[in-house]
C-alpha cells in the first residue's frame, strides 16, 4: 500500500460495525490452544500480522494448525510435543509473541533462535530476560542477551518469586508460560494491574493457576486441555471508532462485541470523563471475558487528566486519546505512560510529532504528554514511524483536518487491523 492522501470529510460517521478479535486474546489463544492436549476451535481470531507471527511459530514446532476463514482449529499434543524448529522464527513486529514465546521456549528441552524487524530488534527482551535467568534459563542475543535476535538452548526451570519492575502484562505472562513447566511455585507479583487475559485463558485451559490480590501464581501441577475460545472485538482497534465518534459532529456509531475487560477499558472511562456520550449494552462473557456492544455519539468535550493505575489499561490507545484531547476544551495532562516509548516506536514522540504537524498544540514530557484544546486541525504530510497505531491515528486525525494528509506509509495497519479502511469506509456511507 504505502504512502496514502487522505481527504478531508469532516462528514458524519453513521452505523454499526464489528471490529476485529482482541490481539492479546487471539495470540494467547493460539498459545493456549498449541499447549493443550486435545481439539481448540478459536473463533473470530485476528489474522493481522503479529498474531499470524505466532501461528506460524507454533506450525514450526510441529503443531497442525488451520485456518478457516476466521476460525483456526488447533490439534494440541501437549507441551512434550513440541519439537525442535529446524530454521530461526520470525516475529516480524510483534513484541507480544517475543515476549511470551521467549517465557515458553526458556524451559523446553529445544534450541531456538528468534528474531525480528528493525522496530521489534530494538525492544527490550531483557525485561523478560533477567527474571528466566533467575529462573535458570540459558540465552545469548545482541548486547548481552538485551536484544533480538536471540538464540535460546532451553532446559529445565526453576519456580519464582518475582515483583514486575515494569508495569507490563508481556513480561508477567512469559513468566507465568516458564513456570506451567518449571519445578516448585512460580508467583508474580504486579504493583498496577496489567492486562489479564493470560490469567483468564490459563483458567480455562485447567492450568493450576490462582490469584491472591496482585499476586498470581501457577504450578506445572495441571496439563492443560483444549477449550474453544471466542475472541471478543479489540477494544484497542475499536478505540479508532470511538475517538472519530466522539470528535466528528453529527456521529453515532455502535461497535458490536467489543471486549469489555476491565484491564482494558481505560479509554470508556476517559471517554466518560471528557464528557462523551457513551452507553454499553448486551454485555455477556465467556471463557473469562466480558464483551458487549458500545454505543458513542457526538459531544463537545473536555479535558482530563489521565495518570496512575488507569494507564495499563489504556496504553495502546494513548496515540488516539491525544487526538481526542486536542478536540476538548482545555488542557488535557497524560502521565506515567514512560512504557509508551519502548513501543512499537516511541509513541509519545511519534504522536506529539503526528499532532504537532497537523497544528495541533502537544507538548511531549517524560512520561505523557501535555495537550492544550481545542485546536482546528490543518492539514500536512505525516510519519507513521511504521507504527500501526500511529497510522490509524492519523487517519481518524484527517477527517477533521482542514485539508488534505498525506500519510507516508499506511502498510503497518495490517498488523492489527487488517479491514480498517472497509470498516472506515462502511461507517463513512451511512
Ligand atoms: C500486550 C501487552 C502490552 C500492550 C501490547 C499487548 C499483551 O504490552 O502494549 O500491545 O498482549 O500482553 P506491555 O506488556 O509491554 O505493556
Amino acid at each position: 500500500m504505502g504512502e496514502m492522501k487522505l481527504q478531508a470529510t469532516q462528514n458524519p460517521l453513521k452505523g454499526e460495525i464489528e471490529v476485529p478479535g482482541d490481539k492479546s486474546i487471539s495470540h494467547r489463544a493460539v498459545i493456549f490452544g498449541s499447549l493443550a492436549k486435545g481439539t481448540t476451535k478459536v473463533t473470530h481470531f485476528l489474522d493481522g500480522e503479529d498474531c499470524m507471527r505466532t501461528v506460524n511459530a507454533f506450525k514450526k514446532m510441529g503443531v497442525s494448525i488451520e485456518k478457516q476463514g476466521l476460525t483456526l482449529t488447533i490439534n494440541g499434543n501437549g507441551i512434550e510435543a513440541l519439537t525442535e524448529p529446524i530454521e530461526p522464527l520470525y516475529f516480524g513486529n510483534s513484541g507480544t509473541t517475543a515476549r511470551l514465546m521467549l517465557g515458553l521456549l526458556s524451559g523446553l528441552p529445544l534450541f531456538t533462535t528468534i528474531y525480528g524487524d528493525p522496530s521489534l530488534s530494538k525492544r527490550p527482551m531483557d525485561r523478560v530476560g533477567i527474571p528466566l535467568s533467575i529462573m535458570g534459563a540459558s540465552f545469548d542475543g545482541r548486547e548481552g542477551g538485551s536484544l533480538l535476535p536471540l538464540s535460546i538452548r532451553g532446559k529445565t526451570l526453576n519456580g519464582i518469586n518475582y515483583t514486575l519492575p515494569v508495569k507490563s502484562a508481556q513480561v508477567k505472562s512469559a513468566i507465568l508460560l516458564a513456570g506451567l513447566h518449571a519445578d516448585g511455585e512460580t508467583k508474580v507479583t504486579e504493583n498496577t494491574p496489567t492486562r489479564n487475559h493470560t490469567e483468564n485463558m490459563l483458567k480455562a485451559f485447567g492450568a493450576d493457576l490462582t490469584t491472591d490480590g496482585h499476586t498470581i501464581t501457577v504450578t506445572n501441577k495441571n496439563t492443560l486441555s483444549a477449550a474453544d475460545v471466542y475472541v471478543p472485538g479489540d477494544i484497542s482497534s475499536a478505540a479508532f471508532f470511538l475517538a472519530a465518534a466522539a470528535i466528528i459532529p453529527g456521529s453515532k456509531l455502535t461497535l458490536k462485541n467489543v471486549g469489555l475487560n476491565e484491564t482494558r477499558t481505560g479509554i470508556i472511562d476517559v471517554l466518560r470523563a471528557m464528557n462523551a456520550d457513551i452507553q454499553i449494552h448486551n454485555e455477556q462473557s465467556g471463557g473469562g471475558e466480558l464483551f458487549g456492544d458500545i454505543t458513542i455519539a457526538h459531544r463537545k468535550l473536555r479535558s482530563t487528566t489521565i495518570e496512575g493505575e488507569i494507564i495499563p489499561s489504556l496504553i495502546d490507545e494513548i496515540p488516539i486519546i491525544a487526538l481526542i484531547a486536542t478536540q476538548a476544551e482545555g488542557t488535557t495532562i497524560i502521565r506515567d505512560a514512560e512504557e509508551l516509548k519502548v513501543k512499537e516506536t516511541d509513541r509519545i514522540a511519534a504522536a506529539a510529532d503526528l499532532l504537532s504537524t497537523l497544528g495541533a498544540s502537544v507538548e511531549p514530557t517524560d512520561d505523557g504528554m501535555i495537550i492544550h484544546g481545542k485546536t482546528d486541525l490543518t492539514g500536512g504530510k505525516v510519519a507513521s514511524y511504521n507504527d500501526h497505531r500511529i497510522a490509524m491515528s492519523a487517519v481518524i486525525a484527517s477527517l477533521i483536518a482542514k485539508d488534505e494528509v498525506l500519510l507516508d506509509d499506511v502498510s503497518s495497519i495490517a498488523i492489527s487491523y487488517p479491514g480498517f479502511f472497509d470498516d472506515l469506509a462502511e461507517i463513512k456511507s451511512k
